[in-house]
């Protein structure tokens, strides 16, 4: 079973998060198990303190190191020698996510996040505990739980067993390196607008083939960089 712990200022964000989706129902199945730690239990009384200024000045403040080192201690406690085991830090700073980056997460032991806030954290954290630094894309959040749990659900849902065969992880784009094709439920016609008739002729392979030449389309059109990846890997086989 994974072991996924989430240090954390705001728990009940990440509770929440966890507690309505797919991600959260892994727990149930027993794939993975969840531990989240509140960030304040390791901070020092009698102010418990988590943040303080900037050495060399600056805006923001910085998330001390005691609590963060403690935490992960903590976090890494029942850790086996050997365990496949990656410390997360979610920032805009970060390697960009992707699928291969979500693939290989979802084969380790034991995934460790530290969620930062405000203006980041002590770098001596950073130095000593993290094995990964992602960003999640070219903009700015105001903390690290979302993209935490966007990492983690990309993750979790790339773990054998976790998606039933509706919700498949197999014909996503990303996994075939080709963005989705459109899809289409019932009614046939609405608002003037019909489903294209391959869709309805039964005719699998003719379908199949349509279905390839809208998402070759998609992908030339939208994401050139993916559609290099899928030429190359193409000319590979
Ligand atoms: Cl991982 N963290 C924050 N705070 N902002 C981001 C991000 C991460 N990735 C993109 N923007």
């Amino acid at each position: 079973m994974m072991q996924v712990h989430i240090i954390t200022p705001f728990v009940q964000m990440v509770e929440s998060i966890i507690g309505e989706s797919i991600i959260g129902r892994a727990a149930s199945k027993e794939i993975v198990q969840y531990s989240l730690h509140n960030l304040f239990d390791f901070a020092d009384p009698p102010h418990y303190k988590i943040d303080d200024y900037p050495f060399g000045g600056g805006t923001g403040m910085i998330m001390k190191p005691e609590p963060l080192f403690r935490a992960c201690d903590t976090a890494l406690k029942d850790c086996k020698p050997n365990e496949k085991c990656h410390i997360i830090f979610p920032t805009p700073d970060g390697k960009l996510l992707d699928h291969e980056t979500a693939l290989e997460l979802s084969k380790a032991q034991r995934l460790i996040f530290i969620n930062g806030h405000y203006k980041g954290v002590d770098q001596r954290v950073r130095d000593r505990y993290v094995t990964d630094e992602i960003s999640i894309g070219d903009y700015v959040l105001t903390g690290g739980e979302l993209p935490a749990m966007v990492i983690l659900d990309s993750t979790i849902r790339l773990i054998p067993g976790v998606l039933n065969s509706i919700e498949s992880a197999e014909t996503d784009s990303f996994t075939s390196y080709l963005l989705d094709f459109p899809h289409y439920t019932r009614p046939e016609e609405y608002e003037e607008i019909k489903v294209p008739e391959i869709l309805k002729s039964g005719h699998h392979k003719k379908i199949k083939e349509w279905r390839v030449l809208e998402q070759r389309k998609k992908t030339q059109e939208r994401r050139p960089d993916i559609w290099k990846k899928y030429i190359e890997l193409k000319e590979l086989r």
